[in-house]
């Protein structure tokens, strides 16, 4: 059940030294590769070895991607396509973690042969996971309290972002939710937001201070990711639909930004 993998997921960033087969990497990285998404952009993920971030023990190994900070969505999609294999790999037994910020970009950077029209939103170190935390983990969960998300009545609204949705209320779109629900997102923030109305699914983006810079906005990975485990839930419960970027023109909080709508069919 993809909401029970989801919940399973979490951060891993002490690894026990083991590398994985050759043929589970290869699967790996042709999945993420050949991937479908709602909103086609081009990017491209490579397998790197003898990389390391500040806050990662026990392996060497990570797979980093590059996609057109010029191509609209780029970057939700980047959200969207390696959250998809980070489910994949936590089916697999595999550990990773969303890395955005806890590295040496430079170094990534030029591995990835980045141009100049190019960002590289994230990485995620690949490996098994430790039988027991490193005490910096430790301290880094409760720091940004990984263990705990919002209630789902702050996250998710009915018709308008005046009128909270309850679990009970929230009918067939519930386990997709969720599933959004305990998605990652950087420093455990959570900005998506959701309103139901007819039959549409909007999604949108709570802006916090310090995500954007001139090529990117590290939450838009976030709703990506949202929009992945809303959408393999769906999948899932048998819910049809497609997306599609058609701002309703609801009216949104402040720093609240329409990213893109699932239609039910
Ligand atoms: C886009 C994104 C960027 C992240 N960047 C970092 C990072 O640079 N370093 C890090 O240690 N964790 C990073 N994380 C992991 C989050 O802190 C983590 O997902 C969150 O605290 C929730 O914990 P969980 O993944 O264990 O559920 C990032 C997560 C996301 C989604």
């Amino acid at each position: 059940m993809i909401k029970e993998l989801a919940e399973k997921r979490r951060s891993v960033r002490t690894f026990d030294g083991k590398r994985p087969d050759q043929a589970v990497l290869d699967e790996l990285m042709e999945r993420l590769n050949t991937a479908q998404m709602p909103f086609p952009v081009s990017m491209e993920f490579r397998l790197l070895d003898h990389m390391s971030s500040p806050v990662i023990s026990g392996t060497d190994l990570y797979i980093a991607g590059k996609c057109r900070y010029t191509e609209p969505m780029a970057e939700v999609m980047f959200g969207y396509v390696l959250e998809e294999a980070i489910l994949y790999m936590t089916e697999q037994g595999l550990g990773s973690v969303w890395i955005g910020g806890t590295m040496d970009r430079k170094a990534f950077e030029a591995k990835m042969d980045l141009q100049e029209d190019e960002i590289m939103p994230a990485v995620t170190p690949v490996g098994y996971p430790a039988k027991k935390m490193s005490l910096k983990e430790t301290l880094m969960r409760k720091g940004v309290k990984a263990d705990s998300r919002m209630p789902f009545m702050e996250l998710f609204f009915r018709d308008s972002f005046g009128c909270p949705l309850t679990e009970t209320d929230a009918g067939q779109y519930l386990m997709s939710l969720q599933t959004v629900q305990a998605a990652p997102s950087a420093v455990n923030k959570q900005p998506w937001r959701v309103v139901v109305r007819d039959g549409a699914v909007h999604f949108y983006e709570r802006h916090d201070k310090g995500y954007v810079t001139e090529k990117s906005d590290m939450q838009k990975l976030d709703l990506g990711i949202a929009m992945c485990h809303f959408d393999l839930a769906c999948k899932e419960a048998g819910i049809k639909g497609s997306w599609v970027i058609s701002d309703p023109g609801i009216r949104c909080p402040e720093n609240t930004e329409y990213i893109a709508t699932f239609i039910t069919e």
